[in-house]
Formats: C-alpha cells, structure tokens, sequence
C-alpha cells in the first residue's frame, strides 16, 4: 500500500515506518522536525529508517513539511495518492502544554483538521491517528475502557487528544472517512522521547545525577513497550476499518508503581539513583491502566513485553547511541 506517515521523525513515527516498509509497504514520511526536543535525535532516526528501508521490500522518501500548512500537504496528498494514512504527528508532552499552548492548537488541532479534509478530499481509504491515554484524566475506574467518560481533561494536551477523537467522528459520520483512534500509553524503548521519565530517569541515574520523584513516588503508569505500540498500529493500518470510527486502547494492562520503574531502571544500569522527592505535578495524573480486549477481539493482538525485557532494551540502545 502506498501510506502517509505523519511525524515519521518521532519516536513511534521512525519505528512505525521501519516496521511498514520491512512489511512491503511504501511509506511517505512528513515530519516539520520541530526543536520541542533534540532535532538531532530525529535525524538520527530518519537515517535509521532509510537504512532499514534500503533492506526493505516497501520503500521510504522524507519531506519535511509541517501538517498545519495546507497548500503543502494538499500537494503531498495529490502526488503521493495514498491508500492509507497514518497521523502520529503532534505537539507531544503534557507539562509543555502550560508552557506553550499555542503549539498544541497549530498541530493538534489545525494540523489534524487539515489531515481530516486531505483525507477526504483525496478519498483515502482509512485514517489511522494517534489519541492517548491522557483523555481518560483522573479517572478513578480502573482499568481505563473505551467507554469510560472522558470528559475531563487535566491538561491542553488532553483536550486537544479528545477533540481529535471529537473532529474524526464527524468526518466519519458526515463525510464516510473510514478513520480509527488509538489511545496509547506512556511509550518507551530504544529511540525514545527525551522528555519522557523512562529516558529522562536512564540519562540521569547513568550520569549520577538526582532524579525527581513526582507526587513521592505515588503514582503507576501502564509503561508499554514500542514494539507492541508499533504492532498494534500496523495491524490496524492493514486491515480494514472495523466499524464506525472505532478507537483502541493500546496499552500494556500492568500498571507500574513508580517507585518499582526505579528500581527497574537501578537494576538495569547497575546504579542506585538519587532521588528528590517532589509534589504532584501540574496537569499529571495518578495512574493510567488500560483495557485491551477490544483490540484483542478485532486484531487478535496483545501488547505484554514485560518491564524488564523492555528496559534492558532501551538501556542497549542508550548506552550504544550515546557511545557510553
Ligand atoms: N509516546 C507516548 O507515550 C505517547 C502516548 C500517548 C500518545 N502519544 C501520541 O503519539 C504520537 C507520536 O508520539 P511520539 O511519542 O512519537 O512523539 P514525538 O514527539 O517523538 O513525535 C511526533 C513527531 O511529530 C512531529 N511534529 C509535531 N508537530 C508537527 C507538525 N505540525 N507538522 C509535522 N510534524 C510535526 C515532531 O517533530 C515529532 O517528530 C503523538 O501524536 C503523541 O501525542 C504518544
């Protein structure tokens, strides 16, 4: 299939796109390789993903464009006639969105309209995006259903997730987009985000530096590890749209006590961490857990790498990229 892969330079972008074309598929890559974190950590990835392309039965190009200019991404829309999309482009990170709100409404909001409309307007068979586990907020039902309210929100970034949920039911509904949500959660690995715990507790527990600990330790996150994400993400792109605007949780269904994700960390790298023990964060949320039967009942797919398998992982890769 010919596929449109939006923020192809992220950390779920480059493996989504080295997993689509080792599986035969032609992927376009747009990404604006914006600074939020190191771009250098993006071209690094980019040149991963050629390398792996050029071993590949599909092929990958790159341009660098940005989803909220229109006129450019209607032009890579008409060229590249697409079968299907895949928009993991965004202003990640929930704490930024105190700092810079105006980002998450340029590619959350007017970048993932323009892709609503291109999709539309070049009748792409099926819309595949990026939601997050972020929309459920303080949600004290566990584990986190699809059907579970979400309507309140305990950050922009959340918002603006739910109101792309809100935007693709319409075009779905009123303009027959076939188009599929996936909720992931907190994601880690090999390429990951900096600004992210799992990378952010790795650099600093290996360059003895302190580590803060939010809300002292009391919170648990369901860590899901990039392989499974990207499995679940490509099982989607290549069937068929289920039903009505479906959206998936795709997470690990084993929450972690924070306290215990240290120790994993300390354990892999051999080092005890210094930690600085902090109050709750503004815009954080308790716990995230997430029920996975209905991936499993349309996609007969289970993420479960365990913690360890998928720290010693990320902790070879760290260690082999940063030359340490
Ligand atoms: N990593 C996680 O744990 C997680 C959890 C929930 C949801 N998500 C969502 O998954 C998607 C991918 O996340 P990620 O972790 O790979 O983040 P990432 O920041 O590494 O990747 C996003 C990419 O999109 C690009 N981008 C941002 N705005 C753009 C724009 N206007 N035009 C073109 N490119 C743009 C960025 O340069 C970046 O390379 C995002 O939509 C994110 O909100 C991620």
């Amino acid at each position: 299939m010919k596929i449109l892969l939006t923020g192809a330079a992220g950390f779920i972008g480059s493996h989504t796109a080295v997993e689509l074309t080792r599986k035969g598929h032609d992927v376009v890559g747009v990404d604006n390789m914006n600074s939020y974190y190191d771009p250098s950590l993006k071209k690094a990835r980019l040149a991963y993903v050629r390398k792996c392309a050029r071993s590949s039965k599909g092929t990958f190009s790159f341009t660098q464009k940005d989803i909220a200019d229109l006129e450019a991404m209607d032009r890579i829309f008409k060229a590249g006639k697409f079968d299907k999309v895949c928009n993991l482009a965004a202003q990640a990170g929930v704490r930024y969105s105190f700092e810079n709100p105006s980002s998450y409404i340029h590619s959350n909001i007017i970048g993932f309209f323009n892709i609503l409309e291109l999709c539309c307007k070049y009748n792409v068979k099926h819309l595949v995006y990026a939601s997050s586990s972020s929309v459920y907020g303080n949600n004290a039902k566990v584990p986190f259903e699809e059907e579970d309210r979400t309507d309140d929100p305990q950050s922009l970034y959340a918002a603006t997730k739910k109101s792309n949920e809100l935007m693709a039911h319409v075009y779905t509904h009123q303009r027959n987009l076939p188009a599929t949500g996936l909720r992931f959660f907190t994601v880690y690995g090999p390429w990951g985000r900096p600004d992210m715990a799992p990378f952010k507790f790795m650099k600093k527990v290996l360059g003895d530096e302190p580590i803060d600990v939010y809300n002292r330790g009391n919170l648990s996150r369901d860590f899901s590890y990039i392989d499974d994400i990207v499995k679940g993400i490509v099982a989607v792109i290549e069937g068929p749209a289920k039903s009505k605007h479906p959206v998936y949780n795709i997470g690990n269904s084993s929450p972690v006590q924070l306290m215990d994700f240290i120790r994993t960390i300390e354990k892999t790298a051999g080092k005890k961490a210094k930690k600085v023990m902090k109050g709750m964060q503004r815009g954080d949320v308790y716990t995230t857990f997430a029920s996975t039967l209905h991936l499993e009942e349309d996609y007969a797919f289970r993420p479960g790498t365990p913690l360890e398998k998928g720290i010693a992982e990320f902790y070879n890769w760290y260690k082999d990229f940063y030359k340490i």
